[in-house]
């Protein structure tokens, strides 16, 4: 396969620094408002997020994790705690997102610090989850090795014949916020002359906001 033949041209419509206010988790909200609005398929999840972590030696990895919430003070995901996501962040709390809509040309990065979510909003959103679902978290014992998936259905089964109204918050279950400490809005355009808007939190509880060179 010839990816270096592979070229979309971006659509030449501009982002000023200005559009995006003074405040990234409201441009964060706008521009998540659009993606879904404009979202081409039910194929297509607006909310998908790669998320990077590390442990203390430097190892990173990264996967997609969906975005459930937009705060004042961070955004919110939701995952297990004992997964290799979860003991990085135990060892090394730094994180970094990016939501990438390419039907918009657009990419939202954000780097920052994690903190567990109370187990209250935890269950919350626990419970509004399908109980397919809650039961699937609560069987499996995210990343670490699965001897045979008949015998994690079969615990999935079972779970749901003995369980007697709402499937617990398991233990190991929850959410994270991200409390951001740099944005970047990225706007594709033409020529690959495209526009890139960072914010950064500075002392005084507000951002400073700079523009890169694509
Ligand atoms: C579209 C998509 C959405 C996903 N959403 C989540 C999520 O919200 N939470 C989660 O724990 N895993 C989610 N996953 C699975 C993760 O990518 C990953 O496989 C899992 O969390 C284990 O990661 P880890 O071993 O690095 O901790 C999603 C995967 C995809 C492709």
């Amino acid at each position: 396969m010839d990816f270096q033949a592979i070229r979309k041209e971006y659509e030449d419509q501009g982002l000023d620094a200005k559009q995006l206010g003074d405040d990234p988790l409201a441009a964060l909200s706008y521009w998540m408002q659009l993606a879904t609005d404009k979202c081409p398929g039910s194929w297509f999840e607006p909310n998908a997020m790669s998320l990077a972590t590390s442990d203390l030696e430097g190892n990173v990895t990264v996967r997609v994790v969906l975005l459930k919430g937009i705060l004042t003070d961070g955004v919110q995901f939701f995952t297990n705690y004992d997964s290799i996501k979860g003991k990085q962040l135990a060892e090394n709390p730094r994180a970094a997102v990016a939501l990438h809509w390419p039907y918009l040309g657009r990419q939202v990065r954000i780097e920052g610090v994690t903190e567990k979510t109370s187990r209250s909003t935890s269950e919350e959103y626990f419970h509004s989850r399908p109980v397919g679902a809650q039961l699937s978290a609560s069987v499996s014992r995210q990343s670490t090795l699965l001897p045979s998936r008949t015998e994690l259905e079969q615990q999935k089964n079972l779970l749901a014949t003995v369980t007697d109204g709402p499937v617990p918050l398991p233990d190991d279950w929850g959410g994270y916020l991200l409390r951001p400490a740099r944005f970047e809005f990225w706007q594709g355009r033409s020529d690959r002359l495209h526009d890139r808007v960072v914010f950064t939190a500075n002392e005084s509880g507000s951002w400073d906001i700079v523009l890169l060179a694509p």
